[in-house]
């Protein structure tokens, strides 16, 4: 069984929809940064500093692979404040009841819990305090997690909120959000 998510199309276009937004040079944190397929692709078209987190250690090995530095963390918890220009994050969003919960590194990967919001919720608490005042915040949501719900937390946590890119799917939209300090 794989222990780290392999690319999809979530993965695609996220890191599609990033890279003309993305400038040489900027620091770039990649959340749930997994295969490292998104950190690298935003590293080698845009130039800019890319590191990457995960909280699945297998994750972090697969990433240094692919030329990326990486560190085992929940969400943004180790990162300074202040300290980043842009962070990226494709995150478990699947909404899955309790008794369908599985146990093992893809579930981290795949499951968001009942709501589909329970690793969005206390990132979007946080990512704020990493953020740098003109920093930006690429998070790729799914109708499935109710877009309107991500952007009323984010609201919750004194940030802005708009889509940039979208894909439809047969029983899903993808949503690639940016979220920006409330003041900027
Ligand atoms: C949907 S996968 C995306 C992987 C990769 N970024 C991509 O787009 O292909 C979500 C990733 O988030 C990681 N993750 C889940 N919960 C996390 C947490 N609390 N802190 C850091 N990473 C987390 C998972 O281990 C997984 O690698």
């Amino acid at each position: 069984m794989p222990t780290v998510y392999e690319p999809a199309e979530d993965s695609r276009l996220l890191a599609e929809s990033v890279i003309d937004r993305i400038d040489t040079g900027e620091r770039v944190l990649e959340v749930g940064v997994g295969s490292g397929y998104v950190a690298a692709r935003v590293a080698a078209e845009t130039g800019a500093e890319v590191i990457g987190c995960d909280i699945n250690p297998e994750a972090c090995a697969a990433a240094r692979e692919e030329g990326i530095e990486a560190v085992r963390s929940n969400l943004v918890d180790p990162f300074a404040a202040d300290s980043i220009d842009v962070v990226l994050f494709n995150p478990p969003y699947l909404p899955t009841p309790p008794e369908q919960e599985w146990d093992d590194p893809l579930e981290h990967a795949l499951s968001g819990g009942e709501s589909g919001r329970r690793v969005i919720r206390p990132f979007l608490d946080d990512v704020g305090r990493v953020l740098r005042p003109s920093g930006r915040v690429y998070l790729l949501v799914s109708t499935l997690t109710d877009i309107e719900a991500v952007s009323e937390l984010a609201a919750d946590a004194g940030l802005n909120t708009r889509e940039i890119a979208e894909e439809s799917f047969p029983f899903e939209r993808l949503v690639v959000l940016e979220i920006t300090h409330g003041n900027s």
